[in-house]
């Protein structure tokens, strides 16, 4: 008798809405900084997604819908003409290469400066960022950002929807509404960056307000089904403390529940916590995890393998993995055959830089000679978005 190998279910394919993935795996967005200083995505870029678009869907690294929302030097926009040709690009060179992806919408709220954007930050209340942020002058300390007028609100919910629109005028089959990691939508939902005594502030029914009325105008923009939405409960990053995580995510979920979206992205999604759980059951529709690896790495010798296996049996959809898809344009191979995985060669160079240690990871297929070592590691930038 033969003992037929069984294959991951990493590697089925699945049903995305109108999309047909080929596979579990999704690369997770990445801020890279290799955008024009005015937020147009370089021709590099084109060369990076498209090596990486065996991914069964990529998920484009963050990209602000306005320029009050810049979070740090040479990230990606979505507003005017010369962002969406640039993008155009982008989203060719992937589909030439046989993949599929979305672009996350993110403003930076607080996380933002002055040095950066041009604009005084602006937040939901008068809450500095406690750390120091990375300026185009190298790291500064945070600005008190300005707490936003419902007017601001307003407009700002109106910039995501054209965003949107703008995403799929560039290619993009849909959009990921970026509530995670410390950024505006996430300042809105947690309590002690939300001080407002407004509609938008103070209940939790209040706090959730203003992810809910970005979701509904972007929905409303390019269809539910062509959007999702990344969130991070009880994540600490830049400076987040929510208060009340097991109370404001079930509230979300149920009031996004029913809107038809094409998926929910959670970060740093954990099996054995009860959250994990939870939200899996207030989410009746496609779930991606993105896997509690070790932060900052290095990454386990599988690249996340395991712990990706083990969400997906407790009932994650699809796997966003981000740290392994940079260093490795060709992970789903590697994955699928055990082969090893190229680690991060420079932290520095996840963040700050052109094509070295963006575009030369090398492939399976590639001499190793074609690896190059950074010389010169000007210094270290350990903000994670
Ligand atoms: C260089 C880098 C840039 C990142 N940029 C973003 C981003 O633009 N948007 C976002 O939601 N998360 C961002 N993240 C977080 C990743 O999407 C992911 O959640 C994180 O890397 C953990 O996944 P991993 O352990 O597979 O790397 C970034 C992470 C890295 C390493």
């Amino acid at each position: 008798m033969t003992i037929a190998s069984v294959e991951s279910s990493l590697f089925s394919p699945f049903s995305l809405g109108s999309l047909d993935l080929p596979n579990r795996l999704v690369m997770a967005p990445m801020t890279r900084n290799r955008a024009s200083a005015d937020g147009v995505p370089l021709p590099l870029m084109a060369t990076y997604y498209a090596q990486r678009a065996a991914a069964g869907l990529i998920i484009a690294e963050a990209s602000t819908p306005n320029a009050v929302g810049q979070t740090y030097p040479n990230i990606t926009a979505i507003y005017n003409d010369a962002h969406v040709a640039g993008w155009r690009q982008v989203t060719d060179a992937v589909r030439a290469a046989g993949g599929r992806m979305f672009l996350q919408l993110q403003h930076g709220g607080r996380v933002g400066h002055p040095d950066t954007s041009g604009l005084s930050p602006v937040a939901p209340s008068a809450v500095p960022l406690p750390d120091s942020i990375y300026t185009p002058d190298g790291h500064q300390t945070a600005v008190v950002p300005r707490a936003m007028t419902v007017q601001e609100i307003h407009a700002t919910v109106a910039d995501f929807a054209v965003a949107a629109r703008n995403a799929i005028d560039a290619g993009f089959a849909g959009v990921e509404v970026h509530a995670a990691n410390g950024y505006l939508l996430h300042q809105f939902l947690a309590g002690n960056t939300n001080q407002r005594t407004d509609a938008y502030g103070g209940s939790v029914g209040n706090r959730i307000r203003f992810v809910l009325e970005i979701v509904e105008a972007v929905a409303d923009a390019i269809g539910a089904e062509r959007v999702g939405i990344r969130i991070a409960p009880g994540l600490t990053i830049n400076g987040i403390e929510e208060g009340d995580t097991d109370t404001i995510y079930p509230a979300l979920l149920g009031a996004l529940a029913g809107k038809g979206l094409a998926y929910l992205h959670v970060v740093f999604a954990d099996p054995d916590q009860p959250l994990f759980h939870t939200i899996r059951a207030a989410w009746p529709g496609t779930l991606i995890a993105n896997p509690s690896l070790p932060w900052p790495g290095p990454l386990p010798a599988d690249g996340g393998k395991c712990a990706a296996e083990r969400l997906l049996d407790a009932g994650a959809d699809l796997i966003s993995l981000g740290r392994a898809f940079l260093a490795n344009p060709d992970l789903v191979s590697r994955l699928r055959i055990g082969a090893s995985l190229n680690p991060i060669r420079d932290a520095y160079l996840m963040y700050v830089g052109g094509a070295t240690g963006y575009i030369d990871y090398p492939t399976l297929t590639d001499e190793p000679t074609r690896q190059s070592h950074p010389r010169h590691r000007p210094h270290s930038r350990a903000t994670a978005t």
